[in-house]
């Protein structure tokens, strides 16, 4: 009914009905992308979980197929949990999970195409000699999974699987030479004490010079990895940038990464379990993330539905080494419909709002730049602040909140007269050495007018954006609104934002977008275009698999 769909996203991949968490095995093969979930086929909260397969051409417009995965033998009979995809020489993808044996032991399987000329490779076969890998007797059973794309050098092949040795966060690195049988190294590829266990690792190469994808092997000179966990304790993701010698499979992340809790996050969101895979046809390096609901359990089971994918982005090392950029992969772009561009906005006062009509504005795309005179009036960043994270910084100083330059940004999932919103905005500080804090907030707190339940979510999500303002003056923001998640990308992908809201009023056509600026310091909005988004083509939807 229309209430059930009221928050259903129109072009974020999500199936008709049911529980999905994290992406699995995305590859590109034979000219068409698969995408594997994890998927619960009999209800809207975790459980049952098997590997729910879809193709496309383009990463947008997609096809349902039957599971790839589910639990039928002695070594995943009580589960089939995350993995990746591997291709091998000759064209032959492999996929290597988690399974769930009779013991509940976590432990690693592989699966093979039933039929490897099958352009859609419908059917997964798992062979006999399964588990490629069992938890050693001195390992944590219950917290050993997620095997990673393997990568190949000098003869072996090497995989990661996440794990946990006291409150140690493990990725275990395992070599073969012939994909059957591995051996797990002397050392972890990496760790780290007091993270809890390291869910979906992910490990690629990055290059120094531009923006092209690297395959998961390469290595070399002209190359940085970047190494990357999900805390199943904070629900967030971190990552390093660093150095990978494959002589002696050694990882050292740069002195600008750090690891655990205030690393860099890919996501300062709701964005987990991510995972890339290298996309040859194009050459670019693609990240697919979970976004889980936020709303409680029994919203859940009343929707039919629960999780999401984010859109898949484009991911590359930015030019000073220090961090990863990502950007919404291009093919979104074939959605957008309808435009409307704002002439430049000058100095918008403190309290100024301007609606940007004409769109659809619970499914749009927009684009928009920020121009600043001066930072003069950049608000003190209390150095007992350097203690908290962005989140809490962006709790205590919410966009209503007047500043000295921002907050500005834009007003999303707006009610006509604001008893809603989901503001994703900007704030700029001033620290005692004179530098300036970029802060940047996607704040879920007055998205909703429904009472606030305990058992709900609703951050004051944040993060600081690594710009030198003072130098550019300027300052981008995107965002993809589509009914109950903004996904905002601030300065060209520096500073990633995925939040789910659920607003009352500020739905379907009564949704509305505003920009804003609550600084003393006038703002300008330079450019602004936005667009509604047209759904995608989804085929076979309604079968019952
Ligand atoms: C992450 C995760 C993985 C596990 C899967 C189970 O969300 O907990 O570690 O393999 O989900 O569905």
């Amino acid at each position: 009914g229309e209430v059930k769909q009221l928050h259903r996203t129109a072009y974020h991949f999500q199936p008709p009905q049911h529980w999905i968490n994290d992406p699995n095995g995305p590859m590109y093969f034979n000219g068409l992308y698969h995408l594997f979930y994890q998927y619960n086929p009999k209800g809207s909260v975790w459980g049952n979980i098997v590997w729910a397969h879809s193709i496309s051409k383009d990463l947008i417009n997609w096809e349902a197929l039957p599971h790839a995965i589910f639990p039928s033998k002695p070594f995943d009979v009580n589960g089939t949990w995350s993995g990746s995809v591997t291709i091998l020489p000759g064209n032959r993808p492999v996929i290597l999970y988690t399974g769930l044996d009779n013991d509940k032991r976590q432990i690693q399987n592989y699966a093979v195409p039933a039929n490897v000329s099958d352009p859609y490779l419908r059917e997964w076969l798992k062979p006999d000699d399964n588990p490629l890998v069992l938890p050693g007797s001195d390992m944590n059973a219950s917290q050993f999974r997620d095997p990673t794309t393997a990568w190949w050098h000098g003869g072996h092949w090497r995989m990661l699987v996440g794990g946990k040795r006291k409150h140690r966060g493990m990725a275990w690195l395992y070599r073969s030479n012939d994909f059957k049988h591995w051996v797990k190294a002397k050392h972890a590829l990496h760790s780290a004490s007091k993270t809890g266990m390291w869910e979906c690792p992910d490990f690629f190469p990055v290059s120094l010079h531009g923006k092209n994808g690297l395959d998961t092997s390469k290595v070399g000179e002209d190359v940085k990895h970047v190494f990357k966990v999900s805390l199943d304790e904070t629900r967030y993701e971190y990552y390093t940038v660093g150095k990978y010698d494959p002589e002696g499979d050694i990882y050292l992340p740069d002195n600008t990464s750090v690891d655990g809790r205030d690393g860099l996050r890919l996501d300062y969101g709701n964005f987990y379990a991510s995972k890339t895979f290298f996309d040859p046809s194009k050459n670019r390096r693609i990240l697919w993330g979970w976004a889980n609901e936020s709303d409680t359990a029994d919203d859940d089971t009343a929707k039919g539905w629960a999780g999401i994918q984010a859109i898949p982005r484009e991911v590359w090392l930015s030019p000073d080494g220090k961090q990863v950029l990502q950007w919404p992969v291009a093919e979104l772009e074939t959605l957008r419909g309808q435009k409307v561009d704002l002439k430049s906005i000058q100095n918008m006062i403190p309290g100024k709002l301007v609606e940007v009509k004409g769109i659809t504005a619970a499914q749009a795309d927009v684009d928009v730049t920020f121009s600043l005179a001066s930072l003069d009036k950049a608000e003190e960043f209390d150095p007992n602040w350097e203690k908290l994270d962005a989140e809490s910084v962006c709790a205590l100083k919410r966009s209503h909140v007047q500043g000295g330059v921002g907050p500005f940004g834009l007003a999303t999932l707006a009610s006509q007269n604001l008893e809603e919103f989901t503001p994703v905005f900007f704030r700029v500080f001033k620290t005692k050495d004179n530098k300036h804090k970029v802060l940047m907030c996607s704040d879920a707190k007055g998205s909703t007018l429904r009472p606030f339940d305990i058992k709900q979510y609703r951050p004051s999500f944040a993060g600081y954006v690594d710009v030198d303002l003072a130098a550019e003056k300027k300052i981008s923001l995107r965002s993809l609104i589509d009914h109950s998640v903004v996904e905002s990308f601030a300065a060209g992908g520096k500073t990633c934002i995925l939040s789910r809201v659920y607003p009352t009023l500020a739905v379907n056509d009564a949704a509305h977008l505003f920009v804003f600026n609550n600084g003393t310091e006038p703002v300008s909005v330079q450019t602004l275009s936005a667009w509604s988004m047209s759904p995608p083509k989804l085929m076979n939807q309604n079968l019952n698999f």
